[in-house]
C-alpha cells in the first residue's frame, strides 16, 4: 500500500507556485498520470488566459462574472461582519439591536475555533473531533480534517465573516487531489479528493535535526473498508460555490488551477462506463456512512450531492472553446439525473399501491415496472408508516431492488438542490413533520430508517458491531445533519420546523458535551462509541443558528427549478415518440405528473 501525495509545503518557490500556493513532495519519474503543475500548464496553453500573467489572484477583488458561466454573487451585502453579539432588527424602531448569544452559542464558538488546524501558520480547517479523552486516547483519524466534516465549519465561518480559512483549505485540498497516489500498485482516477487529511512534522530533506509540517492526505487507503470517498470532491466543488457567492471574490474561481480541479472532478464522475441509468454507480460506504450499510450501487446520497456539484459546476466552468462540450454534458445528466429520481425513486402511498400492484418480468421498452420489482420487496414496516400526505426518496434503485429506507442527508441534500419537483420537496417536509418522534425524536436527525435488524444487521452490515441496530449509522441520529434540515427548511419556507428541532438539540448537546451521535429508536442515548467535542455537531448547531438569523444568505447552498433542464429530458423523451417537446410538457412530465 503507498500514497505518494504529500504536500511539503514551506519551501522555495518557483514560477507555477504563483499557481500553486505550494509544490508537491514526491515526484516520481515512473508516475502514470501528469503531475498537477503539467495538468495546469496543458491547460492554460490550450485555454483561453483567464489571466495573462497567471497571477492567481487580481489584486483589484473585484467580482469579473462575465468569464463565468452563470455564477452571480449575492445581491445583498454578504459579509457584514457579525459582531460578537449577533443582531436582530427591533421591530418598532427598525434598528438592529443586540441579541445576546445563548451559553450553548458562546461555547460552540470556542469549542470551533480550538478546533481550527494551522498549516504553516495559517488556518486550514478542523479536527473531526477534540475529544483527548476518548477511548483511552485512541484518536483513530479523528485528528484529521475530513472535507465532508468541514462543511458546517467552513459554513459557519463564512457566515461569521471569516474567509480566510475557507480559501486555504479550498486551495490545499486541491493540491491534494489526487495527486500521484497508488493503492496496491493501482491508481484510482485522478480527480478523486482525499476524504481527510493531517498536518504533520516530516524531517527536512538532507537536514538531519530539523523537522517541517506536511500535509498528510488520506485517500481511503487506510480508512476502514479501504473505501474511496466519492462525495469530498462533490462538497469540495459545493463549498467552492458558496465561497464564490458569499464573497464574490470569483478571482479565485477563475484560477487556471481551480478551474482544472474543478474539471478534473467531472471527468471521474461523468466518464463513460457501463452505466444504463444517469445515476453514479459508487461502492458501499463512499459517503457519509462510510462503512458497509448496504448502500452500494446508486445511494440516494451521492445522487443529490452529485446533482447539487454539477449545478454548481455548470455557474462556475469558465467561458472558453474547451468548457463548451462539458457543459453541454453537465446539463445533459442533470436532465437526466432528476427525471430518474423524480420518477423512480419517489413514493408516497399512492407510488407504493402502485408498486404493491406492479406486474413483474415485463419484457418491453413500455413496462411500467422498468426495474423488475418484485411487490413482496415493500417491507411490513412501510406499509403503516407511510404517511397519507407526504412522501420521500427511498435509498436506491437497482434492477430488482428497492431500498426502502428513508436517508436524511439525500433527501435533505434533495431539496436544497431542487432535484425534486418542488412538490416532492414540500412532501418530503410534510412527511418529515408527521413523523417527527421518529425522525427527530429528542435529538435531531436519524441518519437513516429504521434500522437494519436480526438477520438483515447480519447479512447487510456483515455483522457490524459499530452498526448495531439504532446505532450510528444504522438508526443513530446525528446531530451534524441540523444544518441542513435548517438550510431544507428555509428553502421551503418553514424555518418554524428548523427552529422547533434546533430547539431540541441546543441545551442537550451542551450538557452532553456535543456528540457525535445518539443511539437508540428516540436517540435517548449518547452513541456507544460517540466521540465528545465532535466539531461537525458544533459547526453544524451554529451554521443552523446563522442561517436561521439570515435565511437569505441560504441561496449560497440552494438552487431553484430550471426549466431549461425540465425541457432537455423532455425534448429526449419526445424523440423516443413518446411525448410533445415543449415547456408544457417539460412542466406536466416532471412537475405535475406525480407529485
Ligand atoms: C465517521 C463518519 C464520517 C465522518 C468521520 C469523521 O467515520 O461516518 O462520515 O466523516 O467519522 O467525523
Amino acid at each position: 500500500m503507498a500514497i505518494t501525495s504529500t504536500i511539503r509545503p514551506c519551501c522555495s518557490h518557483l514560477l507555477l507556485s504563483q499557481i500553486f500556493p505550494k509544490y508537491p513532495y514526491h515526484f516520481s519519474k515512473s508516475r502514470k498520470y501528469p503531475n498537477r503543475y503539467e495538468v495546469v500548464a496543458q491547460a492554460a496553453s490550450t485555454a483561453q488566459p483567464l489571466h495573462p500573467t497567471l497571477d492567481p489572484v487580481p489584486s483589484t477583488g473585484l467580482p469579473t462574472p462575465i468569464l463565468l458561466h452563470g455564477l452571480k454573487p449575492l445581491e445583498i451585502s454578504p459579509l457584514l461582519p457579525f459582531p460578537e453579539k449577533s443582531r436582530t432588527v427591533d421591530p418598532v424602531h427598525h434598528e438592529p439591536t443586540p441579541r445576546t448569544e445563548t451559553v450553548a452559542e458562546r461555547e460552540a464558538w470556542k469549542l470551533l475555533n480550538r478546533a481550527v488546524v494551522n498549516y504553516c501558520g495559517k488556518p486550514v480547517g478542523t479536527v473531526a473531533a477534540a475529544d483527548a479523552g476518548a477511548f483511552k486516547g485512541e484518536l483513530l483519524n479523528y485528528d484529521q480534517v475530513f472535507i465532508r466534516d468541514f462543511m458546517p465549519s467552513a459554513l459557519a465561518f463564512l457566515l461569521k465573516g471569516d474567509t480566510e480559512i475557507v480559501r486555504n483549505f479550498l486551495l490545499h485540498t486541491l493540491q491534494l487531489q489526487s495527486w500521484e497516489k497508488t493503492v496496491d500498485c493501482h491508481s484510482p482516477g485522478q480527480g478523486l479528493m482525499p476524504a481527510s487529511f493531517k498536518v504533520r512534522a516530516a524531517p527536512i530533506d538532507g537536514n538531519a535535526s530539523g523537522e517541517e509540517e506536511v500535509l498528510d492526505p488520506d485517500f481511503g487507503e487506510s480508512a476502514i473498508g479501504r473505501v474511496a470517498p466519492v462525495d469530498s470532491g462533490l462538497w469540495w466543488i459545493i463549498l467552492l460555490r458558496a465561497y464564490g457567492k458569499i464573497t464574490g471574490d470569483f478571482s479565485l474561481l477563475e484560477r487556471v488551477d481551480v478551474q482544472t480541479g474543478i474539471k478534473l472532478i467531472l471527468k471521474l464522475c461523468l466518464s463513460d462506463g457501463f452505466d444504463m441509468f444517469p445515476t453514479l454507480l459508487v461502492t458501499d460506504g463512499s459517503c457519509m456512512i462510510d462503512r458497509r450499510m448496504g448502500i452500494h450501487g446508486h445511494p440516494l446520497e451521492i445522487q443529490s450531492l452529485f446533482y447539487s456539484a454539477l449545478r454548481c459546476a455548470r455557474e462556475m466552468l469558465t467561458f472558453n472553446g474547451g468548457s463548451a462540450d462539458l457543459i453541454r454534458a453537465i446539463k445533459n445528466r442533470l436532465s437526466a439525473l432528476s427525471f430518474h429520481i423524480r420518477e423512480y425513486y419517489w413514493v408516497d402511498l399512492q407510488k407504493l399501491n402502485e408498486i404493491y400492484r406492479y406486474k413483474t418480468e415485463e419484457y418491453s421498452q413500455n413496462a411500467t415496472n422498468k426495474f423488475n420489482i418484485y411487490p413482496e420487496q415493500i417491507p411490513d414496516w412501510l406499509v403503516d408508516w407511510i404517511p397519507n400526505r407526504g412522501g420521500y426518496l427511498i435509498g436506491n434503485v437497482q434492477p430488482a431492488h428497492m431500498d426502502f429506507r428513508f436517508f436524511s442527508l439525500g433527501n435533505l441534500w434533495a431539496i436544497v438542490s431542487s432535484l425534486t419537483t418542488p412538490k416532492q420537496a414540500e412532501g418530503i417536509l410534510s412527511l418529515i413533520e408527521e413523523k417527527w418522534d421518529d425522525l427527530i425524536g429528542t435529538m435531531p436527525l436519524k441518519i437513516s430508517y429504521p434500522a437494519l435488524e436480526s438477520d438483515e444487521w447480519r447479512i447487510i452490515t456483515g455483522s457490524d458491531p459499530k452498526n448495531t441496530p439504532w446505532s450510528y449509522h444504522n438508526g443513530g441520529s446525528w446531530p451534524t445533519l441540523l444544518w441542513q434540515f435548517t438550510l431544507a427548511c428555509i428553502k421551503m419556507g418553514r424555518p418554524d420546523l428548523a427552529q422547533r428541532a434546533i430547539s431540541t438539540a441546543e441545551k442537550r448537546l451542551l450538557d452532553d458535551n456535543w456528540p457525535e451521535y445518539y443511539d437508540t429508536p428516540t436517540s435517548r442515548f449518547v452513541g456507544k462509541q460517540s466521540r465528545l467535542y465532535q466539531t461537525w455537531t458544533i459547526a453544524g448547531f451554529l451554521t443552523s443558528k446563522l442561517l436561521l438569523e439570515k435565511p437569505e444568505l441560504a441561496s449560497i447552498l440552494t438552487f431553484e427549478e430550471d426549466n431549461e433542464l425540465l425541457e432537455g429530458c423532455a425534448c429526449r423523451l419526445s424523440h423516443n415518440g413518446r411525448t410533445r417537446c415543449s415547456r408544457q410538457t417539460a412542466k406536466s412530465q416532471l412537475l405535475g405528473k406525480r407529485a
